[in-house]
């Protein structure tokens, strides 16, 4: 396992005290996180809190806040300490959903309104500027749970460069808007500064706090960047895969913003003249609604990219696997093995299937 010093685990009695040589440890941690969330956003007042709320709870799957505490636990660290900054990944995570909700018009998050939708967008707007902010006072609590200041000092700077590479991610997309022909590799250059900084971020972070070495932060980074990637995939795949009610966001949502996700990208690159002229015209339409989006989901699956898709996204779970070689099996990396499996196994469901 790791060879650096570590932060003493939580006094005893601490509901979130948890012994990493011990099983179940990540379900009380989870109950730990959820708690810590919730506390969070219990003591603002006003719209401005009363739009967190909407935006935060009921929480989604909480991917990279538990990320932050598989991390901590993969090297050896106990989990009090590194809460806060998993709540910090998730409001920042929110933060982008919300805004990246403003930006695809999308009017459903969730299962539920869309922040822009219920609260205006001038407010939602700040609302997910809000949550940008929020996670570096959080960073910094991890201090007053014993974690030494130069870990909480790295922490607050991978926060940070996690935070603008997916902005940097997301301004790649609007680039590549309207352009069935991109490259695979273009296409996860953007995945993997869009969608894999916070997964990656995550992981550096709770490494980081824990007091891992340098080959374990970097070996999660690596399984972070992989775990984003296939998590894009997957999601690319869903107006594919299931029915559009299971994600709990609209699925014509990437077709109407002209979005040349991974299975249209193989379908352009495998189609004969005749389909790739129809991909071409149904991305430059960039329509929404049931039609056009029955009508790409009809021409990308003639092509077989949704299979193709599913192979990009194998490779990468094979990758997070390899990432993960470096450490010793156990609470933590097994959680960690079991979320990029999870990935395969819900993009492997037929049309139809309902994702959990
Ligand atoms: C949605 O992420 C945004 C993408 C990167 C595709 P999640 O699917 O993890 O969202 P929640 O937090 O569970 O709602
Ligand atoms: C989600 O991107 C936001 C970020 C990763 C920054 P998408 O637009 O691909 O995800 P959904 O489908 O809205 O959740
Ligand atoms: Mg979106």
């Amino acid at each position: 396992m790791t060879t650096g010093d570590h932060i003493a685990h939580s006094p005893p009695g601490h509901p979130a005290q948890t012994h990493p040589e011990r099983g179940g440890d990540r379900r009380e941690a989870r109950v730990a996180l959820l708690a810590e969330l919730d506390a969070c956003l219990t003591h603002g007042s006003g719209e401005l809190a009363a739009l967190h709320r909407h935006a935060v709870l009921p929480a989604g799957k909480l991917l990279r806040p538990l990320l932050v505490v598989d991390a901590a636990l993969a090297t050896g660290g106990p989990v009090h300490p590194v809460l806060p900054a998993a709540v910090a990944m998730e409001l920042l995570h929110v933060g982008s959903l919300i805004h990246d909700d403003i930006i695809d018009g999308d009017i459903e998050r969730r299962g539920r309104d869309s922040v822009h939708h219920r609260f205006g967008t001038h407010r939602a707007i700040l609302g997910g500027d809000a949550l940008f902010f929020r996670p570096f006072a959080l960073v910094t609590q991890c201090r007053e749970r014993g974690v030494p200041d130069e870990r909480v000092v790295r922490a607050g700077r991978a926060l940070a460069e996690a935070g603008e590479e997916l902005c940097r991610g997301a301004m790649l997309e609007l680039d590549q808007a309207g352009v069935p022909e991109l490259s695979l590799e273009a296409y996860l250059r953007m995945a993997g500064l869009k969608t894999s900084p916070l997964f990656s971020g995550a992981c550096r972070i709770g490494a980081i706090l824990s007091g891992a070495d340098r080959g374990e932060v970097a070996a999660l980074d690596r399984y972070g960047h992989a775990l984003g990637i296939a998590f894009q995939a997957r999601d690319d795949l869903l107006p594919y895969d299931t029915e559009p009610p299971a994600s709990g966001k609209p699925a014509d949502s990437d077709l109407g913003n002209r979005r040349p996700t991974l299975p249209v990208i193989l379908a352009h690159q495998r189609a004969a003249p005749d389909d790739r002229t129809l991909i071409e015209k149904l991305l430059a339409d960039g329509a929404r609604g049931a039609d056009a989006q029955a009508r790409m989901a009809e021409v990308v699956r003639r092509t077989g990219a949704p299979e193709a898709a599913r192979e990009v996204l194998d490779e990468h779970v094979r990758r997070c696997h390899r990432a993960l070689t470096v450490f010793d099996p156990g609470p933590g990396v097994a959680e960690m093995a079991a979320m990029a499996n999870r990935l395969r196994r819900q993009a492997s469901r037929p049309a139809g299937s309902v994702l959990r």
